[in-house]
């Protein structure tokens, strides 16, 4: 796959052909299935939520079948949390006893995943969360994502939790082979240091960071379509990210499922535009997926395998088209139309006027009919635009359908957002 999008020009453009990939919320808040901000969202007692520590044991825990649940949903790339905001870090650390080393359990989680995905070509991420609600020296001051006031016995001082995360990134950037990515969380003071994130590039130079960390990084995050950014393309990059529940990242025994139109809706907005996507599951306290998450991913995964060509060497092309019901891609003689938003059983392309040599409906192959006679709407262009007409759109209502339209001729000009040009057919 590939957007229309500058490249990084070095080792850090697997991003752009990956595209869409694997979020992983997992750690203590696991066991109860609350809610992965339990301490805080729970107003827990950290001396409470600590003795978690001892009932870490997810013997269930396999990474390949994680990973056979990646490829099932068509994904390509997998990111997952080392430390969350409770602080609990999954790997044998050597700065706080807090991980998983002194668990029941006693196994390195990132180790046995990094082996998995370098075993398997997977690209593996690594989250990150700034703010930490057990390490002593962060000083939790009831900002954003923090605890209300230093816990009893805490010392907060800035600079120590700098030395203290410096030194678990150098862990995380060496003795785990090749990362392809760094994703931090909740800088909480937005404190600014380009010392971090140089560390990460000179230890793993392939590595994409995002920008939630200590300088702008290199893409942008945003979450679960709170903002809706009315960009037609991205000229940056970006990776989405959206979790496959309504409430929480970490497992939630009463989650509450997004429905696979609004999940499918959102995926197709950030592809179709050249963005990335992050989709979330949150594991079980045994290291298994939750059923219902999986049966999602497969269900998006089936939609991705028949709809896929859309979003393979296609750049996005929806300046073509202003119709806010639609999106497009296009490569060569092909453009795809994406249904993200149809109100009827047809579709316009205004100002497109030639019709295709077939018009295909990728979600199943059926034929789709097209028209370029006057439509009443248009009575004072006396223009006929090309329609797409009889589709199947009430029994689609919970997916997206994304059409083929193939031209007899190659489409003239880079259709780019810059240019706005029309599709111009010889
Ligand atoms: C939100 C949640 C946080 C989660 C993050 C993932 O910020 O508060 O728990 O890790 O989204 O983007």
């Amino acid at each position: 796959m590939s957007t229309g999008i500058a490249r990084f020009g070095d080792g850090r453009d697997w991003f752009f052909e990956a595209r869409y990939g694997l979020f992983i919320h997992w750690g203590l808040y696991a066991i109860h299935g609350w809610h992965e901000q339990e301490q805080w969202r729970g107003r827990v007692p950290a001396a409470e939520y600590v003795k978690l520590q001892a009932a870490w044991n997810p013997t269930a825990f396999d990474p390949d079948a994680w990973l056979d649940l990646l490829a099932e949903a068509g994904m390509r790339y997998l990111c997952v949390t080392t430390k969350h905001h409770d602080g609990f870090c999954l790997w044998d650390t050597q700065q706080t006893p807090f991980n998983t080393m002194n668990t029941p359990y006693g196994r390195d989680i990132i180790g046995q995943l990094a082996a998995a995905c370098h075993r398997r070509g997977v690209p593996l991420c690594l989250y990150y969360s700034v703010a930490d609600w057990h390490q002593p020296n962060y000083p939790n001051l009831g900002r954003h994502h923090e605890l209300a006031a230093p816990k009893p016995g805490d010392e907060p001082d800035w600079d120590r939790y700098m030395l203290f995360l410096k030194a678990q990134v150098r862990e995380l950037c060496s003795n785990y082979g090749e990362l392809h990515g760094f994703w931090w969380d909740m800088n909480v003071p937005e404190h600014l240091d380009e010392s971090v994130n140089a560390l990460i590039r000179e230890l793993q130079p392939q590595a994409v960071i995002n920008n939630r960390g200590f300088d702008p990084g290199d893409f942008g995050t945003p979450e679960r379509d709170y903002e809706q950014d009315p960009a037609r393309s991205f000229d940056t990059p970006v990776e989405a990210c959206q979790s496959v529940g309504l409430e929480s990242w970490g497992y939630r025994a009463e989650e509450s499922y997004y429905t696979d139109g609004h999940l499918l809706r959102s995926l197709d907005r950030y592809l179709a535009r050249g963005a990335n996507y992050l989709l979330n599951v949150g594991p079980r306290a045994d290291g298994s997926i939750p059923p219902e998450s999986a049966a999602i991913l497969r269900r998006l995964g089936a939609w991705k395998a028949a709809v896929g060509e859309a979003f393979t060497a296609t750049r996005p092309a929806s300046h073509l088209v202003p119709n806010p019901q639609l999106l497009l891609t296009a490569r060569d003689r092909t453009l795809y139309v994406h249904l993200v938003g149809p109100i009827g059983d047809s579709v316009k392309l205004k100002p497109l006027t030639t019709a295709p040599l077939r018009a295909t409906l990728l979600n199943d192959g059926r034929p789709v009919a097209w028209a370029t006679n006057l439509a009443p709407t248009d009575h004072l262009d006396q223009t006929g635009y090309l329609r797409l007409c009889g589709l199947p759109a009430n029994e689609y209502a919970n997916s997206v359908m994304v059409i083929k339209l193939e031209f007899a001729e190659p489409l003239q000009g880079p259709p780019t957002a810059t240019t706005g040009d029309d599709l111009r057919v010889r």
